[in-house]
């Protein structure tokens, strides 16, 4: 299973996000999180300013939309040239066409749930996405604590896509640092987004290499 590392810019320095994207040029994903203020109770940046750093991005985009009504506005992520769009299954009314529109526009397909959400009800619909996003905080702000308790529900995803034979990603975004980890890792993901835990550090890259090398000794395992 591959590692990927998936910074978030939420907590870079937004009047200089051509600076703080060349940081994570080692990553996989540049994670762009967008925010509606309905959603979730914070307003970060929507599609002028995706477009924007699509440009001048050193990594492909990967869209996480903390949004109301992804049905409506999700396809234009993909449109504009995101790699990966993720959306919310708590927000989506047809989440499988939802996700079906977004790879025919060529992007990968992502469900992403809250920490009180659970995964049971969308196990049958798996391979529709290609990623599965389990929140390890409440969505809405950097900077939280790790919520331990969503580790079960990694692990129940993990064995369902294993289960079905499935090549689903499993990401997690909250709280990761190189403290958690580890623990996400061994639970069965392997997509780690991280904000504060790399833009704080004074190295951004060498932050983004711990992680990655912290993951994949816990995946040998
Ligand atoms: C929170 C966002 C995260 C956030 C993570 O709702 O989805 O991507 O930037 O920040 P950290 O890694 O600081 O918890
Ligand atoms: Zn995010």
């Amino acid at each position: 299973m591959s590692i990927v590392i998936s910074p978030s810019i939420l907590n870079s320095d937004f009047s200089d996000l051509r600076g703080e994207l060349a940081k994570i040029a080692g990553a996989d994903y540049a994670h762009v999180d967008v925010m509606d203020n309905h959603f979730v109770p914070n307003l970060s940046l929507g599609l002028p300013v995706v477009e924007s750093i699509l440009r001048v991005s050193p990594v492909p985009v990967d869209a996480h939309l903390m949004i109301e009504d992804p049905d409506r506005w999700a396809p234009a992520y993909a449109e504009a040239g995101c790699a990966s769009v993720t959306f919310h299954a708590e927000a989506a009314t047809a989440p499988v066409k939802l996700a079906r529109d977004l790879r025919a526009q060529g992007s990968r397909a992502g469900l992403a749930l809250r920490p009180a959400t659970p995964i049971e009800p969308y196990l049958d619909l798996l391979p529709e996405f290609d990623m599965i996003l389990v929140m390890t905080v409440e969505p809405g702000f950097g900077g939280q604590s790790f919520i331990d308790g969503t580790l079960p529900k990694i692990t129940r995803t993990r064995e369902a896509i294993s289960a079905a034979g499935l090549d689903v990603w499993l990401q997690v975004d909250g709280g990761v640092s190189r403290d958690t980890v580890e623990r996400a890792a061994d639970a069965g993901a392997n997509v780690f987004v991280a904000g504060s835990a790399v833009y704080k550090a004074d190295d951004a890259a060498a932050e983004v290499d711990a992680l990655r090398s912290l993951a994949t000794e816990a995946h040998r395992h």
